[in-house]
């Protein structure tokens, strides 16, 4: 089989952790290299969750960590979501694994370049990273063959009632990669507001034994209760969705889409506009997933949960 090359940049959160999880038991993805953002909690905080992640998963892609803020504005984190460490919940060890001395840009820039085939690059924080890349080394974008993200919406927002969080941290960055030419996939609120589990279904995983499903189990618990707060019968896998609409396409219903982000929104700020008029002429930028087969979803999460060595 083809393995896909990735690059995963992410802001590791709850949903990150699941992502990354989910992502390094699938044997289609070649993961060169995790990168960090700040997003959900500081960069510190986001680049020790991923070291804590991936030391529990046992592998040591290459880890470079990024834009310790958005690109023209201040840092929004969410806390209340994740909890002050970005990654509440069960103690999980910080692994001795040195990150890189160079930037998360830098480290994108020489892999992209240097990569015999085109890259994929999952995004599943703010596109800081991504939008200082492009306005830096705008000649990679020739070797990237997709940017599956994370973020957005065609209907309501959830960090503002127009954005989601990801896009309105840094609006800038996501414009600079909403009109960059790149081919992208957006997983947005739109099915990731569909891709709940269950507490049942964590129960499940929990009941297979072992470090990765006990603490993804214990992850997934935490995170629920902002969920079960506000009202959802399940936790929204918001970032999975990034990485299994790649592994798993047909689970997945999407449309195309020209979309924008708006940057100078006195309430709007951050919102992705997706242009549904069906004479529009303008020439579509993205796929949009809307729909997910949520039990399979759930099904081929708790497989590769059930795929690490039980140590
Ligand atoms: O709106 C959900 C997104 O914001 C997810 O990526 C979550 O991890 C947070 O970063
Ligand atoms: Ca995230």
């Amino acid at each position: 089989m083809n393995k896909i090359p990735i690059i995963f940049d992410c802001d590791p959160g709850h949903d990150d952790a699941i992502a990354l999880i989910f992502a390094f038991a699938q044997a289609s993805l070649d993961i060169k290299a995790v990168t960090t953002v700040a997003g959900n909690a500081g960069l510190d905080k986001t680049l020790i969750n991923a070291k804590k992640i991936l030391g529990l998963l046992g592998r040591r892609p290459l880890l470079a960590a990024g834009a310790a803020k958005p690109m023209f504005r201040n840092l929004v984190t969410a806390p209340q979501v994740h909890g002050e460490s970005g990654l509440d919940g069960p103690a999980i060890p910080l692994p001795d694994y040195p990150e890189e001395k160079v930037n998360a840009v830098e480290l994108m820039r020489r892999l992209i370049t240097e990569s015999p085939e085109p890259v994929t690059i999952i995004a599943t924080g703010p596109l800081t990273n991504l939008g200082i890349l492009f306005t830096a080394f705008p000649e990679v974008k020739k070797n990237i063959s997709t940017i599956s993200l994370m973020g957005g919406a065609i209907g309501a927002g959830n960090w503002t009632s127009a954005a989601e969080f990801n896009i309105y941290v840094d609006p800038e960055a996501a414009d600079i990669v909403f009109s960059s030419g790149v081919p992208l996939v957006m997983s947005g609120l739109d099915v990731t507001t569909k891709a709940l589990i269950m507490k049942d279904e964590i129960d499940v995983i929990r009941s297979l034994g072992g470090a990765v499903p006990v603490l993804t189990a214990d992850l997934l618990d935490f995170y629920f209760q902002f969920y079960k707060k506000n009202g959802y019968p399940g936790a929204a896998l918001h970032d999975p969705c990034a990485v299994a609409c790649l592994t798993h396409p047909a689970l997945f219903t999407g449309r195309r889409y020209h979309v924008v982000v708006e940057t100078k929104g006195k309430h709007t700020d951050g919102m992705t506009l997706a242009d549904l008029r069906p004479y529009s002429d303008a020439k579509p930028n993205a796929i949009v997933n809307m729909d997910i087969d949520r039990k399979e979803f759930i099904k081929v999460l708790t497989e590769a949960c059930a795929a690490y060595p039980k140590a």
